[in-house]
């Protein structure tokens, strides 16, 4: 009996299963948070391990400084006739807080009815080192690979990949290939995976207000000193009317909006809303006026505050008149939508809008336009069949809401195809208390990888 090189590899990830899920629990042990400069040792470290781990399996590895986090790179010999596959991830993870709604620590992966739960578990490293760990499966078995793997991982995709960018425009020689992998999106539900061809973009802004040059008695000055919390909030609430419509002007000049086609497709995914509800407990949803929740999760702007605070947070009452308040919030954009020439429009509405006596100061973080995929691609057939093998069943195409900043200029710049293929959950709580990572699709995950490498290789070369 003579066994394919992707039964193989299969095989020998089947046998080393708890070794893999004992790898991954080493990385998520690190606390490789990037929006907080007190973490750079441990981003650092987090960068080192992934390192030393893709030397260990074979790769040539190197780590890439950058003006900010470090990027690790490292590649398989080049495959004559083959095509070169660049698998992109981030080993960098959002800030855990609030750390007292975490059952086991964020830092201290810990196993809970088949799920692995740690900060980073789901968004990315689980993900990313699915394709770390099959490529090790082949180079195991078969000594080598059908195509040239290049990884790109990098540390700063969750505070908006800007230091990546930057390398990304300088090295697209390196970088070149046929097709970009990137597990960092979810399966559409339990037992339904998915590739994703359309993420939004985002705009994100801190605006800050500052009133009185002091903080003042409510009672001797309220009523008579505009109060920036009262401003914050009046200003915040008007940025959105009551059908869902974003009121900054010319917002929706550029919208692409979602063909009939598209919605007809939404409609026939097996998308229960009853149960999308009950496990947010929320007894109901709210969004723009016409359109459905999954139209408006993938294919619609949303505004969202991130963060808001002024005044007094503490135990009891303070009856205070702030001097500041402030707040972190973004939109998410999709297809058309320039992220620049809505922060230009957003500034001025906000300046008109500004009470007496208030002044503001607005400052613009990440940007990214959303993105939308053809389906037609070549790679695209050849991944479907590759998740298939993995799961057991047939992806279901998808858009989804969230962004990964650097996979428009992946398009842009390397003209390849972008392949978002997500193994992770909606419930899998990322950015969120308890994040978590099935076993099950980590390993399902794997297969899937070590099927990847040997579908893709059999697209034909044309460029
Ligand atoms: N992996 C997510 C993006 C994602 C999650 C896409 C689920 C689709 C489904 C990524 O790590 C992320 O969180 N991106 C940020 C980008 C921002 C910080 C610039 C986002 O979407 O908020
Ligand atoms: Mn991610
Ligand atoms: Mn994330």
């Amino acid at each position: 009996m003579t066994s394919s090189p992707v039964d193989k590899a299969l095989a020998f990830a089947e046998q080393h299963r708890e070794q893999f899920e004992a790898d991954l629990v080493e990385l998520l042990r690190i606390p490789s948070i990037s929006a907080d400069s007190k973490f750079q040792a441990e981003i650092r470290r987090a960068a080192d391990w992934l390192l030393g781990h893709l030397g260990e399996i074979g790769l040539q590895a190197e780590l890439i400084e950058t003006a900010g986090h470090p990027i690790v790179y490292a590649e398989s010999p080049a495959v004559e006739g083959a095509p070169v596959v660049l698998v992109y991830g981030h080993y960098d993870v959002q800030p855990p807080d609030p750390l007292d709604l975490w059952i086991s620590p964020p830092f201290e992966p810990t196993v809970r009815d088949g799920n692995l739960y740690a900060r980073g578990a789901t968004d990315d490293k689980g993900q990313m080192l699915t394709h770390v760990k099959s490529v090790q499966s082949w180079l195991e078995t078969e000594g080598q690979l059908p195509l040239q793997v290049k990884f790109l991982i990098e540390g700063e995709e969750e505070v908006g990949s800007e230091h990546l960018e930057v390398f990304l425009k300088e090295n697209t020689e390196k970088l070149a290939c046929d097709c970009v992998v990137v597990s960092d999106t979810s399966q559409f539900a339990r037992g339904v995976p998915a590739i994703t061809y359309g993420l939004r973009g985002i705009a994100y802004y801190e605006l800050r207000l500052t009133g009185p040059n002091r903080d003042l008695h409510s009672g001797v000055f309220g009523g008579a000193v505009t109060n920036p919390a009262n401003a914050l909030s009046k200003i915040l609430a008007a940025l959105v009317d009551d059908d869902g419509r974003i009121q900054v002007p010319g917002f929706y000049e550029d919208v692409i909006p979602l063909t009939e086609e598209e919605r007809a497709e939404f409609r026939s995914l097996p998308f229960d809303e009853a149960a999308f509800m009950k496990d947010l407990d929320v007894d109901g949803l709210t969004g723009e006026k016409g359109f459905s929740t999954l139209e408006r999760r993938w294919g619609r702007p949303a505004m969202d505050v991130n963060g808001i605070w002024g005044g007094y947070q503490g135990e009891g009452e303070k009856t205070v008149l702030p001097g500041k308040a402030a707040a972190k919030f973004s939109f998410r954009l999709v297809p058309g939508q320039d992220p620049k020439k809505i922060t230009a429009s957003l500034r001025a509405m906000l300046q008109q809008r500004l009470p007496p006596g208030i002044k503001m100061e607005l400052i613009e973080s990440h940007g990214a336009p959303g993105i939308v995929f053809p389906f037609d691609g070549e790679y695209l057939q050849a991944a479907a069949d590759a998740v298939e093998q993995g799961f057991g069943r047939r992806p279901v195409f998808i858009r989804e809401g969230g962004s990964i900043p650097i996979v428009s200029t992946f398009a842009e710049q390397l003209k390849a195809e972008v392949l978002l293929l997500g193994w992770g959950q909606n419930d899998d709580n990322l950015h969120s208390p308890n994040e978590k990572f099935s076993l099950a699709d980590f390993h399902h995950g794997i297969a899937a990888s070590a099927a990847l490498w040997a579908h893709l290789a059999t697209v034909s070369q044309t460029k």
